[in-house]
């Protein structure tokens, strides 16, 4: 079997690392591909060294651009690529926009995708995430789900089940094999932090790209930074509107985004971490610290019920509180939550090589009603 797997943006480098592993141990030859979603070394090289990442058998370099232009960009050269090359199945993780485009165009073209991570669902439609979401999920073939819950979004968008399979998250599988170097590099100490300190990570634009939101809740965290400091590494998007607004971020420990190392370890470290971002939610429930979402919703309900996450919206006295809270509780116990074992990856590529779900291919026991298909998949 050979299988395209793609990759565009930051947050994608660490969902493809495990999906290359499993696939090498399993002799599925594996193309990466690259869109150049994300250029910058800080978001996408530093990235494929610490993860160990191949370099990528094709980059496409379409960079940032409108949501059409940079969706049409990697939509014509993926389509031109592969005509190049034959692939079995074509291989998508998380949300971002290279995600549904390449999806679109294999679907088109009648190449079966597995997305990895489906059936998250904030429902909230003006995040440029949840479309890409719900096209990818409606086009894919298989859909590797993290949670119950993502399962259950499925099954209600009317998806049939033998698509639908709950095998855990590949962000656990990298976080479990990356933890111990992470650890060993103690980035703290070149921060020069003290021993309890805040993170904060901002770059969503309903958050960011609004001025006098993103002006309030660096007021905010200003505010509490009197508590703790807190080490704020900046996203691009975020830095360019704090230069162009001029605002007051003097109070912070201002750094370059970090690669994944060493944010995990701080991570791991923080007393408290404040942010918008849907991977940082699940990577504090695993590694037990306090993690305030500064967003009405979350498509990680999971995150909040495992006791870590906390939902604040742009309401500045619940930030306020859910910080000082974090703060006063000293760090969370790591959540433990079913199938977020470090084996994900190796199950999704066992499936794959199992075949598309046909109606043929369909055990009975699995073509039965929502309750209770998850449970059986897996009994
Ligand atoms: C994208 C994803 C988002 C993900 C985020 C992680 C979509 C719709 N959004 O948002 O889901 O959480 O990545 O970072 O796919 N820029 C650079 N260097 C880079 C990349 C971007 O300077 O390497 C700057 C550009 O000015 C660009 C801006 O950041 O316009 C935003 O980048 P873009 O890829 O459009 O979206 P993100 O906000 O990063």
């Amino acid at each position: 079997m050979r299988v395209a797997v793609v990759a565009g943006a930051r947050p994608n480098f660490m969902k493809v690392a495990p999906l290359l592993r499993a696939c090498a141990a399993r002799g599925v030859e594996a193309l990466l591909v690259h869109t150049g979603q994300h250029y910058d070394s800080t978001m996408s090289g530093s990235f494929f060294d610490v993860l160990g990442l191949p370099d990528a058998d094709i980059n496409f370099g379409v960079g940032s651009g409108t949501h059409a232009a940079q969706t049409a960009g990697v939509m014509v050269a993926f389509e031109n690529w592969l005509g190049t090359v034959d692939v079995d199945a074509v291989l998508v993780v998380g949300d971002v926009n290279s995600t549904m485009a390449c999806t679109i165009v294999a679907a088109k073209l009648g190449i079966p995708v597995a997305h990895v991570e489906a059936g998250l669902r904030a429902f909230d439609r003006t995040m440029p995430e949840e479309v890409n979401r719900v096209v990818t999920d409606a086009l894919a073939t298989w859909l590797f789900a993290t949670s119950q819950d993502a399962v259950a979004n499925l099954f209600a968008e009317g998806i049939e089940p033998a698509r639908v399979h709950l095998v855990g998250n590949v962000m656990a599988d990298s976080l479990f094999h990356s933890i111990e170097r992470a650890r060993l590099r103690r980035p703290w100490e070149v921060f020069d932090v003290p021993e309890r300190f805040g993170l904060i990570t901002l770059h969503r634009p309903a958050l960011v790209d609004d001025i006098e939101r993103l002006s309030t809740v660096l007021e905010t965290l200003r505010g509490l930074g009197t508590d703790v400091p807190f080490v704020f590494p900046i996203h691009p998007r975020t830095r360019a509107n704090v230069v162009r607004a001029n605002l007051d971020v003097s109070a912070f420990h201002l750094i370059e985004p970090l690669d994944y190392l060493d944010f995990l370890a701080m991570q791991e470290r923080a007393s408290v971490v404040v942010t918008d971002s849907g991977g940082v939610q699940e990577e504090t429930s695993l590694l037990g610290t306090w993690c305030v979402t500064v967003r009405e919703n979350t498509e990680r309900p999971i995150t909040v019920t495992a006791g870590t996450n906390t939902l604040v919206g742009f309401d500045m006295p619940r930030l306020q509180a859910a910080v000082g809270s974090a703060l006063s509780k000293g760090d969370a116990l790591p959540a433990v939550i079913p199938m977020w074992d470090g084996k994900a990856a190796e199950r999704i590529v066992d499936i794959l090589l199992a075949g598309a779900p046909t109606p043929e291919w369909i055990p009975p026991a699995l073509a039965i009603t929502e309750g209770n298909a998850v449970d059986a998949m897996f009994a």
